[in-house]
């Protein structure tokens, strides 16, 4: 039997109202026109299932130089350029890479023994591999003092001390990007939703940090390719397998792979993804409605943190990184 998969704007909606809502008028407006443009619709009936995603179209529109911002210029711009935007589709992928997550990784990296060796799968163009090169600042609490300085609102754990000492750092990706590219830099930022210039600048600061010691990134799938990479990192050091908004791309079948061969590796594994892509038990509620990832190290649940990095929030006072508990109200005066 034949599925069709038919292009009806719902995936379009559903950007609009659980992506772009409250994060990118821009794009919710945008997503919202074309779910109704019947002429895009069917062009991007044409593209397989997997191109169809609106981050993809509105990136490659934007990185050709097409207009966002205003939906009518954007539905002619796609149809004219419709040629060069599909052969941008065909090979671009969503590969956004937020160097910002490290602020959420950080609490839980420091904690570890150190030093430590980074393995990121789903690694982009590796700029989750410095979190040790980057500032941060938890509200009044500053850490390190390197740049990009990425801002995270702290609920519930302790700011670290410090940032990790990393001796060795690799990434593992289905098609690595390279930040002395001119063109997958040029693609990164395309990336970048259009309101959001402080992701912007912090990206050309994060990418400029990698250009300079550029990280060893393998092309390669994080199953098949996990274990012989893991083997380079050196025995001294902490291994730390690690991903951020990965598992999402991957078939259910290879995720569960997946966690069976980081379970088989030395070190640990800190997985940064959306709920419901691994199979935890019952997790509290997020603290909003706003989309959040989990953060889990070896596979326990131990917060909720927002996509880019802005916020995390510690689950129940369970774990020893959580804040400590809150001094006991002062006793009531004896009883008269
Ligand atoms: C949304 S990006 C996230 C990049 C980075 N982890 C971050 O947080 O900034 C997802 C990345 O996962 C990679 N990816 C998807 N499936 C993969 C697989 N089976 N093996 C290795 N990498 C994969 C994609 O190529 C892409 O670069």
């Amino acid at each position: 039997m034949i599925v069709e998969h038919r292009t009806d704007g719902q995936e379009f909606i559903d950007f609009a109202v659980r992506e772009a809502c409250g994060v990118s008028a821009t794009y919710e407006r945008l997503a919202l026109a074309v779910s109704r443009d019947d002429e895009i619709l069917a062009l991007i009936h044409e593209l397989p299932p997997a191109k169809r995603q609106p981050n993809l179209l509105f990136g490659v529109v934007r990185m050709l130089g097409g207009p966002v911002d205003d939906p009518g210029a954007f539905h002619d711009f796609a149809v004219e350029h419709w040629p060069a935007i599909e052969a941008q589709l065909q090979t671009r992928a969503t590969q956004t890479n937020e160097p910002g997550r490290c602020a959420v990784l950080l609490p839980v990296l420091a904690s570890l023994p150190q030093p430590l060796a980074l393995l990121e799968v789903g690694a982009s163009a590796g700029l989750c591999l410095y979190p040790d090169r980057f500032g941060y600042r938890y509200g009044e609490h500053r850490v390190g003092s390197g740049e990009p300085v990425l801002d995270c609102v702290a609920h519930g754990v302790a700011p670290p001390g410090g940032v990790p000492r990393v001796v060795w750092r690799a990434g593992l990706d289905l098609n690595p990007l390279d930040v002395t590219d001119p063109a997958d830099v040029a693609w990164l930022e395309a990336l970048i939703w259009p309101e959001h210039a402080h992701r912007r600048s912090r990206l050309r600061a994060a990418a400029a940090v990698a250009a300079a010691d550029p990280p060893l990134l393998v092309r390669g799938d994080l199953v098949d390719d996990l274990p012989a990479l893991a083997a380079r990192a050196p025995a001294q050091a902490t291994l730390v397998v690690f991903h951020s908004s990965v598992l999402f791309y991957v078939a259910p079948q290879r995720r569960a792979a997946f966690v069976d061969v980081v379970n088989g590796l030395p070190g640990h594994w800190l997985a940064n993804e959306s709920p419901g892509i691994l199979p935890y038990p019952a997790l509290p509620e997020p603290p909003g409605p706003a989309l959040h990832n989990v953060l889990a190290l070896d596979g326990t649940p131990l917060a909720w943190t927002r996509p880019h990095g802005q916020a995390v929030t510690w689950f129940a006072a369970a774990h020893p990184l959580a804040a400590p508990a809150p001094p006991p109200p002062p006793s009531l005066p004896p009883a008269r």
